[in-house]
């Protein structure tokens, strides 16, 4: 089509043009799953229908969603500054944010970079780790050590140490050198487990081995989430934290936190690293910072990390990384009305308070059919299906169209797991009336 007809002609209003990430696009286009607008705890649709949602969009929408304070400081920062140069220049809020992140962070984490994704994070993260001992005249150590099941997001450093064999496959032979731990999931030993299960903390003893094999001088980090949440909900065993810090202190190694989605309340704390009593070298989030509302993500290093880059010359750049929107006005303004929401309605506290609850609601669906496993943490669950025979995810893939479409529900699943990650605002009823809905869908996918 020719340039000025093409500027003129309506473009047809169909589902084709646009490539999904993460979606089964053409079971998708079939049947799609529209969302027109969102309030608080629900979703509605494109036709009208009330959806309540048991996931917090994808783990982000902490606060509920369309909070008025959220939305009027989205619209008041829209107005005052659109952009300012993140490199070379910046505006208030990016350090009023950064000290508030820092403030909530543990121990000394008290520098914070920002970007604008979770991935984008996690890239960060370990990009930090290698200049760190980089700068340090420890060069040597470029080996990143990941886990099995673990996932990191989709920059190629992400995938790299993340754990999922379908995000790996084919994208060829990703960052050298790195190696990964076993996945803490053993269910003849864990199975419906209430928070962290005592089994399993020797898991971290596989540290070692890797440090045996490839020597500490040549590995610079350890990266795991303090609940691997993308790969089904799974929980930190006891003690398992604690002995991969003590192994890292040992060898000198960095230990990262990826709290993308542990962070901002998930497991009742500012971080999971809080509720753990571990403290981590950095730490990335994302997600809930905005509480979903605009990209977001950003790196939290300890003062000595940071300290360490702040030599040479002072006009000259003491780490070449960044992103044209790090620290954009927008999420800045949507992250601090955020902050200040959680504080207002302690929905933190609130995560912690509930937790009980919730988990009683989620073993309540033990017997159901097909139902191997239930996990819970924090406000999160995980519940394994059993295959159908005709195919791995199929059947948790009927349950997610039959929670949208039929129970006015909108659940995730993930392999054969449905994992419910509601907003932290949830009420004990609607914890009821999520779970007797999943209930509900369990039975239909039968
Ligand atoms: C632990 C963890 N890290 C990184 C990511 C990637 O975040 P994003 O999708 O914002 O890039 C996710 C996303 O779910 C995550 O759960």
């Amino acid at each position: 089509m020719a340039t000025a007809a093409r500027q003129t002609s309506i473009a047809p209003n169909d589902l084709e043009a646009y490539w999904m990430g993460f979606t089964a696009n053409r079971a998708f286009k079939k049947a799609p799953r529209l969302i027109a607008r969102a309030k608080d705890m629900h979703y509605f649709t494109t036709d009208g229908r009330k959806l309540i949602d048991g996931t917090a969009g994808l783990w982000c929408c902490n606060a509920g969603h369309n909070r008025e304070p959220i939305v009027a400081a989205i619209q008041r920062q829209a107005a005052e500054l659109d952009y300012a140069p993140a490199f070379q220049c910046a505006h208030p809020q990016a350090f009023e944010l950064a000290n508030r992140i820092s403030a909530l962070a543990p121990a000394d984490l008290d520098h914070v970079f920002f970007c604008n994704s979770g991935s984008e994070a996690v890239d960060t993260a370990l990009k930090v780790a290698l200049a760190y001992h980089a700068v340090r005249g420890e060069a040597s150590r470029t080996r990143l050590i990941g886990r099995e099941r673990g996932y990191h997001g989709v920059g190629f450093g992400g995938i790299s140490v993340g754990g999922i064999v379908a995000n790996r496959k084919m994208f060829g032979t990703l960052l050298a050198g790195v190696d990964h731990l076993p996945a803490t999931y053993d269910r003849a030993n864990q199975a419906f487990t209430k928070g962290e299960p005592e089994f399993g903390a020797h898991f971290a003893d596989e540290l070692e081995r890797i440090v045996a094999l490839h020597d500490a001088s040549t590995i610079a980090a350890v990266i795991v989430e303090p609940m691997a949440g993308s790969t089904g909900v799974l929980p930190a065993p006891k003690g398992y934290l604690q002995r991969l810090r003590q192994i890292c202190d040992k060898h000198g190694i960095l230990l990262i936190f990826d709290e993308v989605i542990t962070g901002f309340g998930r497991l009742g704390f500012p971080f999971a690293a809080e509720r753990y009593g571990v403290v981590p070298d950095i730490m990335t989030f994302a997600k809930g910072v905005t509480s979903g509302t605009v990209p977001m993500g950003g790196v939290v290093v300890r003062k000595p990390i940071y300290e360490a880059f702040m030599r040479g010359p002072e006009h000259v750049v003491e780490f070449c990384h960044g992103y044209t929107y790090s620290a954009h006005p927008l999420a800045c303004a949507a992250g601090l009305a955020t902050l200040d929401l959680y504080r207002r309605e302690k929905l933190f506290e609130r995560a912690y308070q509930l937790e009980p609850k919730f988990a009683d609601a989620a073993m309540g669906l033990k017997g159901l059919p097909n139902v191997l496993d239930i996990r819970t943490v924090g406000l999160t669950a995980g519940i394994d299906l059993a295959s159908q025979p005709d195919g791995v995810g199929k059947r948790a893939y009927a349950a997610m169209e039959r929670a949208f479409h039929d129970e006015e529900i909108m659940i995730r699943v993930t392999g054969e797991t449905i994992a419910l990650t509601p907003p932290l605002i949830v009420s004990e009823d609607e914890i009821g009336e999520i779970f007797d809905k999943v209930a509900k869908v369990i039975r239909a996918v039968a």
